[in-house]
């Protein structure tokens, strides 16, 4: 059964700590907290004080998603804050062998991310399998996009260049009933969703729907 995260860049940001709460109860299975610094990507969130300001109101984890450069500076920080599994994008750093070490080394799960236009072979240069790859359904930086019709394609290399290995794959970005569908049959592990499950207050009709049931 794949597994559902939402994402909180469209959760009522007024809010947190109640639609954390929300979320739990609603079944979710992680909590997706996208991290932007206004550089690699045009938008700017939120940093550890938000994590660990919520990390005692559930036992969801935390998937911290770094839209970052220089995801190395931040890494401690997250680590410290609460982070479960903590996601870099390879075009972001030149060390990404290493800061799988490092997330791993301190008992995370590391996960490697790749902007929509960067070539899924890019993968290959990793000589450390990461915990879970995550394929990106749109440009990052903003919720409320349109789902990339090469998502599913994109999964299924990802899959071929780590098969015979434990790496999940999870997609994030555009996922709602009819692209979740797409992303599981294409072998997706872990679906991110914001707009389709924060659409409106049914949060656990929406998540089930993503999940197919
Ligand atoms: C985009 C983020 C995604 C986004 C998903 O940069 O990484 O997690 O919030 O939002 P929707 O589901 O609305 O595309
Ligand atoms: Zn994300």
């Amino acid at each position: 059964m794949v597994l559902v995260a939402p994402s909180l860049l469209s959760a009522n940001a007024a809010d947190l700590g109640n639609e954390v709460k929300l979320l739990e109860k609603a079944h979710a299975d992680l909590l997706h907290f996208d991290v932007m610094d206004g550089h690699f990507v045009p938008n700017m969130t939120y940093g550890p004080l938000i994590l660990r300001s919520l990390k005692n109101l559930t036992q969801l984890p935390f998937d911290v998603h770094l839209m970052v450069n220089n995801p190395e500076n931040f890494i401690p920080w997250f680590i410290d804050a609460g982070a479960d599994i903590l996601t870099f994008h390879l075009e972001a750093t030149n060390n990404p062998n290493l800061l799988i070490e490092q997330i791993q080394g301190s008992g995370l799960k590391a996960g490697v991310s790749l902007r929509p236009g960067t070539d899924i072979n890019k993968l290959k240069k990793l000589n450390k399998n990461p915990d879970l790859v995550l394929v990106m359904g749109v440009e990052p930086g903003f919720g409320g996009q349109p789902f990339r019709e090469d998502t599913p394609s994109r999964i299924i290399k990802t899959k071929s260049i780590f098969a015979n290995s434990e790496v999940l794959i999870e997609v994030d970005g555009g996922i709602n009933p009819n692209t979740a569908r797409q992303c599981i049959e294409a072998g997706a592990d872990i679906l991110v969703a914001g707009t389709a499950i924060f659409k409106n207050r049914k949060y656990g009709n929406n998540i089930r729907m993503i999940r197919g049931g």
